[in-house]
Order: structure tokens, then C-alpha cells, then sequence
């Protein structure tokens, strides 16, 4: 694995090899004080984050690298017009690897067209989160002895919720695993994903309700209703507060039921249930440290390369989605992947019409 971008990205080997790496350092940090010696990350964070961005922060500084970057891109030359490209060809010309989060869907895939370094993709747009799937995988691993055969609700903004696609990419990996998809119908999962579901044979189903469902699963990933994705406001209204996670709802679950969340959570997990000892959520945002310290310790590592300027092809983009990186940085090149039988944006796997 050169760059993670999407889970995807990484193989069954792989991910096995990181999470006892993981587990490793979670059971001895100690022994991994110099693993980042001299290195340098740099964090490129165009949207809010605060577990990610410091996760990722001080995952380097346990290892012994540096980082540097923004966590606000009016302070840097973005706010001049800068483009990905030319930001990216600098900031992996002074460190050893970038960690990026951004509003638009598909931009790691571009930054890691022009990067020197490798690129992790640490959120873009509505659409890939896989290091955040590296602290689900983590924790359900850790707390649960495994991943294959689990039932998993995934409950909330599925449209929009980047971290609940990168999860689901994720199970092509393990065995039998089923997803009960619980979103209200103007938030259900994108297309691309079921596409994805049906292609890797994963078992799933799409309800509205969450108690109906509740007794079966052995993990109910909760999402918060993700406001800055949404066009109009309205749906945001109607939307809101949809699923609210209690202590009530949760008697009716198995008592080793796991409750996760990427958080930041609004309202859709009540307080009290943070007692419960289902409750993994803040578990599951420091194993996620450990899974970046594994992480970083692979790719902060990996030599330079040099890269081939990607191909100039005019001004109109091929993608037609809206939120979609080709939109904005129209020097990249129409980069097409097939999705099952179904040509995508190779940037943000939406379908190419
Ligand atoms: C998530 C994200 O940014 O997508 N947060 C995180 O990284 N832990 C989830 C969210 O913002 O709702």
C-alpha cells in the first residue's frame, strides 16, 4: 500500500498486519517511541475535525516524528487560489507523508496523483474515511474478538456519512457479515455502495426504524445527520433528531451489543447511555489513535517517488457530480474505474452518466 485513500486501497494481509501492529503498540507504546524518528507529517485540514486532526497528531508525536500543517485553510495559500495540485507538489516536497481532509469528494485520489509522499485520506466530502474505518475495525476487534459473521446496524445520514462508506467498503474483507442499513429514505446509502453490497455479495437491507431491528445486531454504528452536506436546508430540518439512541431502546439489544460512532455526536445518542457499558464510542476514538500510530508507522516510512505530471485535458469535466474535486481542479486528468459493470469517477465513484 502505497496511499490510503479507500479502504479499498488496502488487502485482507494488510489490514491484518496493521491491526497487530495496532494491537502491538496498544499492549507496549514504549517499544515504538523511535518508530517516526525524524520524520515529518503534515496535515492539511480544510474542515473542522478534532479526533481525526489530533488523533493523527499525536499518533506522530508517540512515534517520534514531527507535524506540521493547518487546520485552517484561510491561514494558508489556499485563500490566495492556490490549486490541490501545486499545494500538494509543495507541502510532500518538505514532509514524509500528508494527511488530508477536505469538502470535496474524490481529492485525496487527485493529491495523490502530484504527492511525493504518501497520501491518507482522512475524509473527503460525503463520499471516504478509511482511517476512521481502521478505529471501527479496531475497536470491534479488540472488544469483540473479531469481525466476520457480525450483524451491524448503521443507523443515521447514510447519504452523507463518509465514514459509515468506508466501513461498509471494508467488510469485502471478512466473511459473512450482514448490514442493516437504517436511514430515513431521503438519507439512505448512495447507489455506488449498493452496487458495491450486491457486486462483494455482502448481505443487506435498508429499514427506517431502529428499534425493529435492534435485537439482531451485534454492533449499531450510530451517525450523526451530517448539516454541512446539505443543499437545502429544509431537508436538514426534516431530517434532524430522526434517531435518538436511549437506554429504553437499548434493553431490547444483546447484552454484548456494541454501540459505536465517529463522533462528534448532537443528539442521536442520549447521554445516559454513555454509562452503558455497550457504550465503545470513546473507546473506539482513542484505539483509533493506535491504529494511526500502525498506520504511520508503515507509510511515514516508504521512500520518496518521483511523480509523472498527470495529463492536461481541457476545461470540461467529465464528472457530473456537483461536490466532486474534477469540479473545482479542472487540470485533472477524466479518470474512469469500473464499479461492478458500471463506469464511475475514478475520484469519487460517482456513476459516469
Ligand atoms: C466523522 C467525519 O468527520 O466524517 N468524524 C470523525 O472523523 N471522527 C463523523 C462526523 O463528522 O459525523
Amino acid at each position: 500500500m502505497r496511499h490510503l485513500i479507500d479502504f479499498g486501497d488496502m488487502t485482507r494481509a494488510e489490514w491484518d498486519a496493521l491491526y497487530a501492529r495496532a494491537s502491538q503498540i496498544m499492549d507496549d507504546p514504549s517499544a515504538f517511541t523511535d518508530v517516526c524518528h525524524g520524520k515529518v507529517a503534515c496535515n492539511l485540514f480544510y474542515e473542522p475535525s478534532t479526533r481525526t486532526n489530533f488523533s493523527f497528531q499525536t499518533a506522530m508525536m508517540r512515534l517520534g516524528g514531527t507535524v506540521f500543517g493547518f487546520a485552517d485553510p484561510n491561514s494558508s495559500s489556499v485563500a490566495k487560489g492556490e490549486s490541490l495540485k501545486d499545494t500538494i507538489k509543495m507541502v510532500s516536497g518538505y514532509g514524509d507523508v500528508v494527511v488530508m481532509r477536505t469538502p470535496w469528494e474524490g481529492s485525496a485520489k487527485a493529491a495523490s496523483l502530484y504527492s511525493h509522499v504518501p497520501v491518507i485520506n482522512a475524509g473527503d466530502g460525503g463520499h471516504m474515511h478509511p482511517t476512521q474505518t481502521t478505529a471501527d475495525l479496531t475497536t470491534i476487534t479488540r472488544l469483540h474478538g473479531g469481525v466476520d459473521g457480525l450483524s451491524i446496524g448503521l443507523c443515521g445520514d447514510l447519504k452523507n456519512g463518509r465514514t459509515v462508506h468506508s466501513l461498509i467498503k471494508a467488510m469485502e474483507k471478512f466473511k459473512n457479515v450482514k448490514f442493516f442499513c437504517i436511514a430515513p429514505r431521503e438519507l439512505a446509502i448512495p447507489e455506488y455502495m449498493r452496487v458495491f453490497m450486491r457486486e462483494h455479495n455482502i448481505w443487506f437491507t435498508e429499514v427506517t426504524g431502529l428499534e425493529a431491528v435492534i435485537p439482531q445486531l451485534d454492533v449499531l454504528y450510530m451517525t450523526r445527520i451530517q448539516r454541512e452536506r446539505f443543499a437545502d436546508p429544509e431537508e436538514y430540518e426534516r431530517n434532524k433528531g430522526i434517531y435518538v439512541l436511549t437506554r429504553r431502546k437499548l434493553e431490547r439489544a444483546k447484552p454484548d451489543m456494541l454501540v459505536l460512532h465517529p463522533l462528534p455526536r448532537v443528539d442521536e445518542i442520549a447521554i445516559d447511555v454513555d454509562d452503558d457499558p455497550r457504550a465503545a464510542y470513546f473507546q473506539q476514538a482513542r484505539y483509533g489513535m493506535f491504529a494511526r500510530m500502525a498506520l504511520l508507522s508503515d507509510l511515514a516510512n516508504q521512500p520518496r517517488q518521483e511523480v509523472l505530471d498527470a495529463v492536461e485535458i481541457g476545461t470540461k469535466p467529465v464528472c457530473t457530480n456537483p461536490r466532486c474535486i474534477t469540479q473545482t481542479e479542472r487540470y485533472l486528468p477524466p479518470l474512469v474505474k469500473r464499479n461492478g459493470s458500471v463506469d464511475c469517477c475514478a475520484f469519487c465513484d460517482a456513476e459516469l452518466k
